[in-house]
């Protein structure tokens, strides 16, 4: 389901700050620069994991797999194992850097991000651990995973990560363009609290070309499609991705759902038919019982609005909440043909290639969503890949 990634800078050009590596064990670095950020030695987190037995996996994704840790302090951890092939990998001291600096970027729906450790071509990032799984899990899961979310969980959800991208995307200087959004990267602590994860990690990646160009990166069903389609990368691609997130959290469906019976159904395209025959309520997840109808119905008509096709007539992100919150009315906003998932289907994403740069494991997610069940969309014998688009990073405008 997902797209292969060549990453590069999804930041606006900066200059990392400067970080001293330490090989000692959890030697904190970047004095001013970052509170806190730890580079860990291997043995340490060899210890911590039971040597990445897999009894303490929680997952897989593009980049690897993730561990369940826990510190000599006892602190519990989740450590990602890159599994990214070592050229495509900034140099050791760059990458500690960059994420020394990502290290800086906090709020509380972000994932903290503790440290990392590079042990010769292998590379770690440590993070807090998120006790409730990905949204992936809890909420589209298999029915086994699924946990009951009741309105104000999904309420809290909606806000929590509408806040952080809009803290991404015009808080932070300079701003930062997720890429990735969906369920599987909406973490939730033992709170609900919904926490955003892997921001940033494309300034981990050397891109050989430039440093403003970069390749179509995402995840099938949430990529906006004037990015999907040209490369044009805006944080509204991500204002998009949200949208769809949106629709998920108030259905309790996937983005794409597939069965043998109906074939594929499109949550936006479900939802716009819904919006245009007056019948929005119906797409409210069945399993809520008392919820304000109301605001289930403005919630989902916020989110047909970030997925508008046009990416101007999507609201920016702080919007967005606002709408979320009644500060700003969402039926004063005229809602018009979102862009489509089958329109993207219909492009040529049949060209498959193997990135050099990454494992090829991207669509065998433990946290696969029943999209990734479809035939037509994952190829026969491996991830979906798109061609590569250029584009200029420096072109980007918040409409
Ligand atoms: N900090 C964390 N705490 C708890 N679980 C985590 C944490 N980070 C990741 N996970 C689990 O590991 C899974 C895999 O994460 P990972 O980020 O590697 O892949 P992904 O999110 O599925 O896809 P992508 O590679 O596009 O991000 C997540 O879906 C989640 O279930
Ligand atoms: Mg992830």
């Amino acid at each position: 389901m997902k797209f292969s990634f060549s990453f590069s800078n999804c930041f606006s050009p900066s200059s990392p700050p400067e970080v001293d590596r330490s090989s000692s064990s959890g030697q904190e670095t970047g004095g001013n620069t970052s509170e806190k950020f730890q580079v860990f030695s291997y043995k340490e987190l060899k210890i911590a994991t039971d040597s990445f037995h897999p009894s303490n996996k929680i997952g897989e994704g593009g980049f690897g797999s993730v561990y369940k840790g826990q510190l000599r302090d006892g602190t519990t951890v989740a450590v990602k194992v890159l599994s990214v092939e070592i050229e495509s990998m900034r140099g050791e001291r760059e990458f500690v850097s960059e994420l020394s600096a990502l290290t800086d970027i906090k709020h509380e729906n972000l994932v903290t991000l503790q440290g990392c450790c590079v042990e010769g071509a292998s590379r770690f990032l440590v993070y807090d651990y998120m006790e409730n799984n990905s949204l992936a899990q809890t909420l589209l899961g298999a029915k086994q995973n699924r946990m009951e979310f009741g309105w104000e969980a999904r309420r809290g959800i909606s806000l929590g990560v509408g806040r952080g991208l809009a803290y991404l995307h015009e808080e932070v200087q300079p701003h930062i363009i997720h890429r990735d959004i969906k369920a599987a990267n909406i973490l939730l602590d033992q709170n609900l609290a919904p926490k955003i994860s892997d921001f940033g990690l494309s300034k981990l990646f050397v891109d050989s070309r430039s440093h403003i160009s970069t390749r179509v990166a995402g995840t099938l069903g949430y990529l906006a499609p004037e990015y999907a389609l040209s490369g044009r990368l805006t944080r509204k691609s991500d204002v998009y991705s949200f949208g769809v997130l949106l629709l998920e959290i108030i259905s309790g469906h996937s983005v794409v759902e597939y069965d043998l019976e109906h074939g594929e159904h499109y949550l936006v395209e479900k939802a716009w038919e819904m919006y245009t025959d007056n019948k929005l309520l119906q797409l409210v997840d069945p399993t809520l019982k008392d919820f304000p109808e109301e605001e289930a119905i403005q919630f989902l008509k916020v989110g047909l609005l970030c997925v508008q096709e046009i990416s101007g007539l999507r609201p920016r992100m702080s919007a967005a909440v606002k709408m979320l919150t009644n500060e700003i009315n969402v039926n004063d906003v005229h809602i018009s043909q979102p862009g489509l998932l089958s329109d993207l289907t219909a492009v040529k994403i049949g060209h498959r290639r193997s990135f050099p740069t990454i494992s090829s494991k991207a669509s065998t997610s433990t946290s696969t969503q029943s999209a990734n069940t479809n035939p037509s969309l994952t190829g026969s014998s491996g991830p979906l890949n798109m061609d590569a688009v250029l584009f200029d990073v420096k072109s980007e405008s918040h409409r």
